[in-house]
């Protein structure tokens, strides 16, 4: 297959672009950097371009098979209100720009898969999530189901379009995890708040395998939660980590402090959300790693 990738040169586009070359399919990754290539396996094409800003690169769409958009500013920071604009407008004008360049190409067997984010379905305390559920109304919820509306634009026009609601992605060393490691390496480790709110989680082998899965089953489109089938509290997740790594889990954060240190983001951090992958389960995915302590384990070595 010929792949297209926005943000692919990003925690999960790396991890996903070498398995993509391993597996054989030719792979251009669209980057806003002219070091990408640093960042990237050998044999990956770079088209270098703004996905904020239509341009030149979107001509680059044109014969390709696959479109993966992951393209979007962090959100692993204190939200101002310049932040919170930027993490608003990365996902939104991106999706735009691909989707009319997938209009003006005028290929229609291309699937796109857009990305999006268990925070679709806001704060739900104990609820079971499946793709089913309606969404919530906090800022995160409101730029998903925009950044959602705004890929499926392309399924008005006949194409195949896959909204990946992806969990937290537990990869080595980067991401959630790296952030939570580095903690509790210090020895002050535990559980966030009250300990009871849900985390949606998933292990890069299983994001990385539920996309493949994705593309071979021509039959499925629309949001797919991409989590494993087993959430778990903030607690027990503090508890996993602890003893993956050694270190003892019972310092608490308290709520108020985290919500002064990091603000509207903090929050986040102490709700939650119990999503379960419906769609996958149900179309016969078979979960690499499905509880949390295998997946700690494989994924931290100290
Ligand atoms: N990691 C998670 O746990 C998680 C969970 C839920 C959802 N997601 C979503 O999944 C996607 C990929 O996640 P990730 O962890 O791989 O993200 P990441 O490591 O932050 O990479 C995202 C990529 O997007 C591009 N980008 C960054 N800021 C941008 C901006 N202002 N405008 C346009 N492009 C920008 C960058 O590519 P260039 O610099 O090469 O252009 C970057 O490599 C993101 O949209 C994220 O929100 C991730």
């Amino acid at each position: 297959m010929k792949i297209f990738i926005t943000g692919g040169t990003g925690f999960v586009g790396r991890h996903l672009t070498s398995r993509l070359i391993g597996e054989g399919h030719t792979v251009t990754v669209l980057s806003r950097s002219e070091k990408a290539s640093d960042r990237l396996p050998d044999g990956i094409y770079i088209v270098q371009g703004d996905p904020t800003v239509g341009g030149t690169w979107q001509e680059s769409l044109k014969g390709q098979d696959c479109i993966i958009n992951l393209a979007g500013a962090s959100l692993f920071t204190r939200w101002k209100p310049d932040t919170k604009r930027l993490i608003r407008e990365s996902r939104i004008s991106t999706t735009r720009n691909i989707v009319d360049a997938i209009e003006s190409a005028r290929t229609r067997d291309v699937v796109l898969f857009s990305t999006s984010a268990v925070g679709y379905y806001g704060f739900r305390g104990d609820e079971a999530l499946t793709e089913e559920s309606t969404p919530g109304d906090d800022f995160l919820a409101r730029v998903a189901i925009e950044w959602e509306k705004e890929a499926l634009r392309a399924e008005e026009k006949g194409t195949r379009v896959v909204i990946t609601r992806f969990g937290i992605v537990l990869g080595e060393k980067e991401g959630a995890l790296g952030q939570m490691m580095s903690i509790f390496r210090k020895y002050l480790g535990g559980p966030l708040g009250s300990g009871k709110q849900w985390f949606s989680w998933i292990h890069m082998g299983d994001l990385v395998g539920a996309f493949l899965f994705l593309m071979a089953h021509r039959e499925i489109s629309g949001p797919v939660n991409l989590t494993s089938p087993n959430p778990v509290r903030n607690e027990e997740l503090a508890r996993a980590l602890g003893k993956a790594m050694h270190r003892p889990s019972l310092l608490p954060a308290p709520g108020f402090m985290l919500q002064l240190i990091l603000g509207e983001f903090g929050s986040v951090l102490l709700e939650g959300q119990r999503v379960i992958p419906q769609k996958l389960v149900d179309n016969g995915y078979v979960f690499i790693y499905p509880e949390i302590d295998g997946a700690l384990q494989s994924l931290i070595m100290d």
